[in-house]
């Protein structure tokens, strides 16, 4: 699939690994230029490999991989600085993607914080860094979850955080559309992450509940990463030049189900 991202400029935030690492490699498969941002090293991350994997050399040339805190605005606007500078960059596109997966029992102020900074103070940072250098025609998006509109038991900071993150998809979308910047989420169900796939070999209880999660999933299975970023790449291109201000749920149908067919004899 063309998405016409060819020499696109795109920020992904969070991409040394799992849904950032897959959206990073699907644009420079592309012929995007990627500017990702991650707290790894490059060498510590699953990118790496997955580049040299699928396309050498000229693809890694176009990767600029930064090392620093998306939460950070100071390093966050250093990174930029350069191109404020002499001006000799637009961007095109962004990738809020940084989250902070994982239940919270022990609620308490600075559990909080690291929720809000993860998903929603990352998101702010970046859009506010980012959208003075993007041309007429670009793109946001933010990563959500089907957490955000029903929730596991545990999960409030995660579920408040991504709640926090819709506000700024609705917010800049109305904010930024007389720049011809547009602004999007999207929201996935379970995902089969490298880290996610590897959680489930190793501890038989994550799999009883994985393999429940998914009985209970009309099309009876995880999304992959591939089909996450597929998404990201449709609304970071101008085939969605008309769609601004969404929630796209990518769950193989979870949401959409009332019940499982548990009870019916087939
Ligand atoms: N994995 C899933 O099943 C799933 C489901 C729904 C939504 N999501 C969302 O998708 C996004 C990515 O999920 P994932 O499973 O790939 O996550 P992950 O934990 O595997 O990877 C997150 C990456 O973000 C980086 N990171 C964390 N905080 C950062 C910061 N402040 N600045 C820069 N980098 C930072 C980490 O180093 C890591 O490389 C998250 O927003 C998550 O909430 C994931």
């Amino acid at each position: 699939m063309d998405y016409e991202l060819e020499g696109k400029t795109v920020v992904v935030t969070g991409a040394a690994q799992g849904i950032g690492a897959e959206i990073t490699t699907s644009l420079l498969n592309q012929g995007a230029y990627v500017i990702a941002i991650d707290l790894k090293n490059l060498n510590d991350s699953e990118l790496e490999d997955k580049i040299e994997v699928s396309n050498h050399n000229t693809r890694f040339l176009n990767l600029n991989y930064q090392r620093g805190d998306a939460s950070d605005v100071d390093r966050m606007k250093q990174v930029f600085d350069s191109y404020y500078g002499d001006n000799t960059i637009s961007l095109d596109g962004l990738v809020n993607n940084v989250g902070l997966l994982g239940l919270d029992p022990e609620r308490n102020l600075e559990q909080w914080d690291r929720h809000m900074n993860a998903h929603a103070k990352t998101a702010y940072v970046m859009t506010e860094v980012c959208y003075p250098l993007m041309r007429k025609g670009g793109s946001i998006v933010n990563m959500g979850s089907i957490e955000l509109e029903m929730c596991a038991k545990n999960a409030v900071l995660y579920t408040a955080g991504k709640g926090a993150v819709l506000g700024l998809t609705i917010g800049y979308a109305v904010t930024l559309a007389d720049k011809g910047i547009r602004v999007n989420m999207v929201s996935p169900g379970n995902v089969n992450t490298n880290t996610n796939v590897k959680q489930y070999q190793d501890d038989p209880k994550t799999k009883e509940v994985i393999d429940k999660f998914e009985f209970r999933t009309p099309m009876k299975r995880s999304v992959e990463p591939k089909e996450v970023a597929n998404e990201v790449l449709f609304l970071l291109s101008n085939l969605s030049s008309g769609t601004t201000g969404q929630n796209r749920i990518v769950d193989c149908g979870y949401t959409k189900a009332l019940w499982d067919n548990a009870w019916i004899k087939e």
